[in-house]
Protein backbone atom coordinates (compact mmCIF):
# COMPACT_ATOMS: atom_id res chain seq x y z
CA UNK A 1 0.00 0.00 0.00
CA UNK A 2 0.91 3.19 -0.92
CA UNK A 3 2.43 5.12 2.46
CA UNK A 4 1.00 8.44 1.17
CA UNK A 5 -2.52 7.04 1.04
CA UNK A 6 -4.49 7.42 4.02
CA UNK A 7 -7.46 5.66 2.76
CA UNK A 8 -7.32 2.69 0.40
CA UNK A 9 -6.69 -0.49 2.38
CA UNK A 10 -8.88 0.80 5.68
CA UNK A 11 -11.94 -1.17 6.49
CA UNK A 12 -15.00 0.54 6.47
CA UNK A 13 -15.16 1.23 10.48
CA UNK A 14 -11.60 2.55 10.26
CA UNK A 15 -12.37 5.00 7.19
CA UNK A 16 -15.83 6.50 9.41
CA UNK A 17 -13.45 6.57 11.99
CA UNK A 18 -10.88 9.34 10.30
CA UNK A 19 -10.88 12.77 10.13
CA UNK A 20 -12.06 14.90 7.18
CA UNK A 21 -8.50 15.89 6.55
CA UNK A 22 -6.76 12.49 6.37
CA UNK A 23 -9.73 11.02 3.98
CA UNK A 24 -7.34 11.46 0.92
CA UNK A 25 -6.33 9.43 -1.23
CA UNK A 26 -3.72 10.19 -3.39
CA UNK A 27 -4.23 13.25 -2.56
CA UNK A 28 -7.53 13.77 -4.13
CA UNK A 29 -10.52 13.85 -1.37
CA UNK A 30 -12.30 10.63 -0.75
CA UNK A 31 -14.93 9.83 -0.60
CA UNK A 32 -17.03 12.34 -3.02
CA UNK A 33 -18.96 15.02 -0.75
CA UNK A 34 -22.21 13.05 -0.01
CA UNK A 35 -21.26 9.54 -0.39
CA UNK A 36 -21.06 6.85 2.13
CA UNK A 37 -17.42 5.93 3.35
CA UNK A 38 -18.40 2.72 3.87
CA UNK A 39 -18.41 1.95 0.23
CA UNK A 40 -16.74 4.64 -1.87
CA UNK A 41 -13.77 3.14 -3.43
CA UNK A 42 -11.13 5.03 -4.17
CA UNK A 43 -10.59 4.98 -8.01
CA UNK A 44 -6.92 4.83 -7.24
CA UNK A 45 -7.12 1.73 -6.35
CA UNK A 46 -9.80 -0.47 -7.58
CA UNK A 47 -9.13 -0.10 -11.16
CA UNK A 48 -10.72 -3.04 -13.51
CA UNK A 49 -10.84 -4.00 -16.48
CA UNK A 50 -13.35 -5.99 -18.47
CA UNK A 51 -11.75 -9.62 -20.00
CA UNK A 52 -13.59 -12.35 -22.06
CA UNK A 53 -13.48 -15.32 -20.31
CA UNK A 54 -14.77 -18.69 -21.70
CA UNK A 55 -17.78 -18.10 -19.27
CA UNK A 56 -18.52 -14.63 -20.82
CA UNK A 57 -17.58 -10.77 -19.62
CA UNK A 58 -15.77 -10.78 -16.18
CA UNK A 59 -14.02 -8.24 -14.17
CA UNK A 60 -10.45 -8.92 -13.27
CA UNK A 61 -8.43 -6.75 -11.67
CA UNK A 62 -5.53 -5.38 -12.78
CA UNK A 63 -2.75 -4.45 -10.08
CA UNK A 64 -3.18 -0.90 -7.94
CA UNK A 65 -2.55 1.91 -8.93
CA UNK A 66 -0.73 4.40 -6.73
CA UNK A 67 0.98 7.02 -8.74
CA UNK A 68 -1.95 9.51 -9.48
CA UNK A 69 -2.01 13.16 -7.81
CA UNK A 70 1.68 12.13 -6.11
CA UNK A 71 2.93 15.29 -4.03
CA UNK A 72 5.87 16.35 -7.06
CA UNK A 73 8.07 16.30 -3.76
CA UNK A 74 7.42 12.63 -3.42
CA UNK A 75 7.14 11.44 -6.85
CA UNK A 76 8.65 8.34 -8.30
CA UNK A 77 11.66 8.88 -10.37
CA UNK A 78 10.31 6.97 -13.58
CA UNK A 79 7.05 5.35 -14.75
CA UNK A 80 7.37 1.78 -14.00
CA UNK A 81 7.39 -0.70 -17.45
CA UNK A 82 9.85 1.09 -19.58
CA UNK A 83 11.35 -1.30 -20.94
CA UNK A 84 15.34 0.27 -23.51
CA UNK A 85 16.38 -1.43 -25.99
CA UNK A 86 18.86 0.23 -27.77
CA UNK A 87 18.51 -2.09 -31.21
CA UNK A 88 14.62 -1.51 -31.11
CA UNK A 89 15.51 2.54 -29.93
CA UNK A 90 18.37 2.77 -33.08
CA UNK A 91 15.12 0.79 -35.55
CA UNK A 92 12.30 2.93 -34.21
CA UNK A 93 13.67 6.09 -33.33
CA UNK A 94 17.13 7.01 -34.73
CA UNK A 95 15.60 10.50 -35.43
CA UNK A 96 15.28 11.62 -32.12
CA UNK A 97 19.50 11.94 -31.85
CA UNK A 98 19.01 13.40 -35.74
CA UNK A 99 16.99 16.09 -34.05
CA UNK A 100 19.30 16.97 -31.35
CA UNK A 101 21.88 18.48 -33.69
CA UNK A 102 20.32 22.14 -32.82
CA UNK A 103 20.42 22.08 -29.08
CA UNK A 104 24.20 20.52 -29.13
CA UNK A 105 24.97 23.40 -31.51
CA UNK A 106 23.24 25.74 -28.47
CA UNK A 107 25.33 23.80 -26.13
CA UNK A 108 28.46 24.89 -28.24
CA UNK A 109 31.03 22.98 -26.40
CA UNK A 110 34.57 23.71 -26.18
CA UNK A 111 37.61 21.63 -25.99
CA UNK A 112 38.74 20.57 -22.87
CA UNK A 113 35.61 21.28 -21.33
CA UNK A 114 34.21 18.33 -18.92
CA UNK A 115 30.52 17.96 -19.65
CA UNK A 116 27.61 15.76 -18.67
CA UNK A 117 25.22 13.86 -20.73
CA UNK A 118 21.71 13.53 -19.04
CA UNK A 119 20.11 10.79 -20.61
CA UNK A 120 22.60 9.52 -23.01
CA UNK A 121 20.67 7.23 -24.25
CA UNK A 122 22.98 4.83 -27.07
CA UNK A 123 25.42 7.73 -27.19
CA UNK A 124 25.16 9.12 -30.54
CA UNK A 125 25.04 12.56 -29.86
CA UNK A 126 27.57 12.17 -26.77
CA UNK A 127 29.77 11.28 -29.74
CA UNK A 128 29.60 14.61 -30.78
CA UNK A 129 30.29 16.20 -28.15
CA UNK A 130 33.52 14.23 -27.58
CA UNK A 131 34.15 14.80 -31.30
CA UNK A 132 34.00 18.76 -30.62
CA UNK A 133 37.03 18.13 -28.20
CA UNK A 134 35.17 17.68 -24.51
CA UNK A 135 35.60 15.61 -21.65
CA UNK A 136 32.07 14.22 -21.54
CA UNK A 137 30.48 11.43 -18.88
CA UNK A 138 27.06 10.36 -20.64
CA UNK A 139 24.62 8.63 -17.99
CA UNK A 140 21.32 6.52 -17.91
CA UNK A 141 19.32 4.59 -16.09
CA UNK A 142 19.25 1.81 -18.85
CA UNK A 143 22.09 -0.35 -18.77
CA UNK A 144 20.94 -1.36 -22.25
CA UNK A 145 21.64 1.99 -23.59
CA UNK A 146 24.67 2.29 -21.46
CA UNK A 147 26.31 -0.70 -22.77
CA UNK A 148 25.73 0.46 -26.19
CA UNK A 149 26.87 4.19 -25.12
CA UNK A 150 30.39 2.36 -23.87
CA UNK A 151 30.74 -0.15 -27.44
CA UNK A 152 31.41 3.43 -29.23
CA UNK A 153 33.98 4.00 -26.63
CA UNK A 154 32.76 6.54 -24.76
CA UNK A 155 32.48 6.94 -20.38
CA UNK A 156 28.91 6.04 -20.12
CA UNK A 157 27.59 5.39 -16.46
CA UNK A 158 24.31 3.66 -15.15
CA UNK A 159 23.10 6.53 -13.19
CA UNK A 160 19.94 8.06 -11.85
CA UNK A 161 19.74 12.13 -12.26
CA UNK A 162 17.36 12.79 -9.32
CA UNK A 163 20.38 12.11 -7.27
CA UNK A 164 23.44 12.20 -8.63
CA UNK A 165 27.18 12.06 -6.81
CA UNK A 166 29.12 15.22 -8.47
CA UNK A 167 29.24 18.18 -6.72
CA UNK A 168 30.32 21.34 -9.24
CA UNK A 169 32.59 19.49 -11.54
CA UNK A 170 31.15 19.99 -14.80
CA UNK A 171 31.46 22.84 -16.88
CA UNK A 172 27.92 21.87 -18.76
CA UNK A 173 25.65 19.86 -18.90
CA UNK A 174 23.57 18.61 -21.91
CA UNK A 175 20.26 16.55 -22.39
CA UNK A 176 18.54 15.75 -25.22
CA UNK A 177 15.06 14.08 -25.47
CA UNK A 178 15.54 12.94 -21.83
CA UNK A 179 14.20 14.70 -19.18
CA UNK A 180 10.22 14.64 -19.90
CA UNK A 181 11.00 10.91 -18.19
CA UNK A 182 12.04 11.91 -15.08
CA UNK A 183 9.06 12.56 -12.97
CA UNK A 184 10.40 14.53 -10.12
CA UNK A 185 11.72 17.26 -12.30
CA UNK A 186 12.60 19.20 -9.23
CA UNK A 187 14.71 16.64 -7.97
CA UNK A 188 16.48 16.78 -10.98
CA UNK A 189 17.30 20.19 -11.39
CA UNK A 190 18.66 20.50 -8.20
CA UNK A 191 20.91 17.64 -8.96
CA UNK A 192 21.76 19.22 -11.64
CA UNK A 193 22.87 22.43 -10.30
CA UNK A 194 24.95 20.91 -7.79
CA UNK A 195 26.50 19.00 -10.02
CA UNK A 196 27.73 22.15 -12.15
CA UNK A 197 30.72 24.50 -11.06
CA UNK A 198 29.72 27.67 -10.64
CA UNK A 199 28.87 29.73 -14.11
CA UNK A 200 28.61 26.56 -15.65
CA UNK A 201 25.44 25.90 -18.28
CA UNK A 202 23.16 23.86 -18.41
CA UNK A 203 21.43 23.44 -22.12
CA UNK A 204 18.63 20.80 -22.83
CA UNK A 205 15.52 19.79 -25.08
CA UNK A 206 12.94 17.80 -24.21
CA UNK A 207 8.65 17.72 -24.09
CA UNK A 208 7.16 20.77 -23.75
CA UNK A 209 3.67 21.23 -22.80
CA UNK A 210 1.39 19.63 -25.79
CA UNK A 211 4.13 17.50 -26.89
CA UNK A 212 2.38 14.25 -28.07
CA UNK A 213 -1.25 15.53 -26.80
CA UNK A 214 -2.53 13.59 -30.02
CA UNK A 215 -0.76 10.52 -28.88
CA UNK A 216 -1.71 11.20 -24.54
CA UNK A 217 -5.33 11.49 -25.39
CA UNK A 218 -5.96 9.05 -27.52
CA UNK A 219 -3.90 6.41 -25.20
CA UNK A 220 -5.83 8.24 -22.13
CA UNK A 221 -9.61 7.08 -24.04
CA UNK A 222 -8.24 4.15 -24.89
CA UNK A 223 -7.29 3.02 -21.63
CA UNK A 224 -10.23 4.75 -19.98
CA UNK A 225 -12.67 2.73 -22.45
CA UNK A 226 -11.38 -0.16 -20.65
CA UNK A 227 -11.71 1.30 -17.14
CA UNK A 228 -7.96 2.09 -16.64
CA UNK A 229 -6.35 5.05 -15.39
CA UNK A 230 -4.06 6.11 -17.77
CA UNK A 231 -3.90 9.40 -16.02
CA UNK A 232 -2.26 7.01 -13.06
CA UNK A 233 0.24 5.62 -15.64
CA UNK A 234 1.07 8.66 -17.26
CA UNK A 235 5.02 8.73 -18.07
CA UNK A 236 5.99 12.14 -18.71
CA UNK A 237 6.34 15.43 -17.84
CA UNK A 238 6.30 17.79 -20.66
CA UNK A 239 6.09 21.56 -18.74
CA UNK A 240 5.36 25.08 -19.98
CA UNK A 241 7.99 28.36 -20.47
CA UNK A 242 6.42 29.24 -17.03
CA UNK A 243 6.38 26.28 -15.39
CA UNK A 244 9.99 24.85 -16.07
CA UNK A 245 11.58 28.75 -15.32
CA UNK A 246 10.30 29.04 -12.01
CA UNK A 247 11.55 25.40 -11.35
CA UNK A 248 14.84 26.40 -12.77
CA UNK A 249 14.87 29.66 -10.54
CA UNK A 250 13.92 27.72 -7.39
CA UNK A 251 17.14 25.97 -7.03
CA UNK A 252 18.95 28.68 -8.20
CA UNK A 253 19.40 28.65 -12.40
CA UNK A 254 19.20 31.86 -14.42
CA UNK A 255 17.22 31.54 -17.41
CA UNK A 256 18.92 32.54 -20.49
CA UNK A 257 17.01 31.84 -23.53
CA UNK A 258 13.50 29.06 -23.06
CA UNK A 259 11.61 28.28 -25.49
CA UNK A 260 8.60 26.03 -27.02
CA UNK A 261 9.26 24.45 -30.49
CA UNK A 262 6.12 22.74 -32.16
CA UNK A 263 7.94 20.03 -34.21
CA UNK A 264 5.74 17.67 -36.40
CA UNK A 265 7.88 14.68 -36.68
CA UNK A 266 7.55 12.12 -39.82
CA UNK A 267 7.78 8.61 -37.81
CA UNK A 268 9.97 6.01 -39.89
CA UNK A 269 8.67 2.94 -38.61
CA UNK A 270 4.79 4.16 -38.16
CA UNK A 271 2.70 4.68 -34.91
CA UNK A 272 3.06 1.50 -33.72
CA UNK A 273 6.76 1.32 -33.72
CA UNK A 274 6.57 4.68 -32.00
CA UNK A 275 3.90 3.36 -29.33
CA UNK A 276 6.35 0.06 -29.09
CA UNK A 277 9.33 2.18 -28.29
CA UNK A 278 7.87 4.62 -25.71
CA UNK A 279 4.27 3.80 -24.81
CA UNK A 280 4.90 0.89 -22.74
CA UNK A 281 4.43 2.60 -19.01
CA UNK A 282 0.79 2.89 -20.20
CA UNK A 283 0.16 -0.98 -20.84
CA UNK A 284 2.34 -1.89 -18.24
CA UNK A 285 0.72 -5.43 -15.98
CA UNK A 286 -1.93 -5.79 -18.48
CA UNK A 287 -1.74 -9.16 -20.32
CA UNK A 288 -1.40 -9.18 -23.63
CA UNK A 289 -4.72 -9.17 -25.45
CA UNK A 290 -5.87 -5.99 -23.31
CA UNK A 291 -2.70 -4.14 -24.43
CA UNK A 292 -3.10 -5.07 -28.34
CA UNK A 293 -6.70 -3.86 -27.87
CA UNK A 294 -5.71 -0.81 -26.42
CA UNK A 295 -3.09 -0.45 -29.24
CA UNK A 296 -5.13 -0.81 -32.09
CA UNK A 297 -7.86 1.75 -30.26
CA UNK A 298 -5.53 3.93 -29.82
CA UNK A 299 -4.26 3.90 -33.33
CA UNK A 300 -7.78 3.61 -34.86
CA UNK A 301 -8.16 7.63 -32.74
CA UNK A 302 -4.80 8.62 -33.88
CA UNK A 303 -5.10 7.82 -37.58
CA UNK A 304 -7.43 10.40 -38.84
CA UNK A 305 -5.24 13.28 -37.16
CA UNK A 306 -1.89 11.61 -37.81
CA UNK A 307 -1.55 9.87 -40.60
CA UNK A 308 -1.79 10.68 -44.17
CA UNK A 309 -3.61 9.65 -47.23
CA UNK A 310 -0.26 7.32 -48.07
CA UNK A 311 -0.01 6.07 -44.77
CA UNK A 312 2.86 8.04 -43.13
CA UNK A 313 2.55 8.49 -39.45
CA UNK A 314 3.77 12.85 -38.22
CA UNK A 315 3.91 13.09 -34.17
CA UNK A 316 2.39 15.81 -32.73
CA UNK A 317 6.32 16.89 -31.15
CA UNK A 318 6.59 19.85 -29.48
CA UNK A 319 10.08 20.66 -28.05
CA UNK A 320 11.38 22.76 -24.99
CA UNK A 321 14.71 24.13 -25.60
CA UNK A 322 16.91 25.96 -22.64
CA UNK A 323 19.63 27.15 -21.40
CA UNK A 324 20.11 28.56 -18.31
CA UNK A 325 23.28 29.39 -15.87
CA UNK A 326 24.44 28.24 -12.84
C1 LIG B 1 9.92 13.02 -27.12
O1 LIG B 1 11.08 12.86 -27.48
O2 LIG B 1 9.33 14.08 -27.14
C2 LIG B 1 9.21 11.88 -26.55
C3 LIG B 1 9.73 10.65 -26.62
C4 LIG B 1 9.05 9.64 -26.06
C5 LIG B 1 7.87 9.84 -25.46
C6 LIG B 1 7.35 11.07 -25.41
C7 LIG B 1 8.02 12.10 -25.95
Amino acid sequence: MAPWCAWAGRSASKRRSMPPSMRRCCLRSWPPEGSSPSDAECSCHSIRSAMPTTSGWSKLEVRPETRERHPMTEAPHNAPGQHWNAADYRHNADFVSALGHEVAKLLAPRPGERILDVGCGDGSLTETLVKAGATVVGIDTSPDMVAAAKARGLDARVMDAHNLPFEHEFDAIFSNAALHWMLNHEAVLASLHRALKPNGRFVAEFGGHGNVAAICTAMLAALQARGISGRARFPWFFPTVEEYTESLEAVGFTVESIELIPRPTRLPTGMTGWLETFAAPFLHGLDEYLREAILNDALALLAPSLRDSHGNWTADYVRLRVKALC
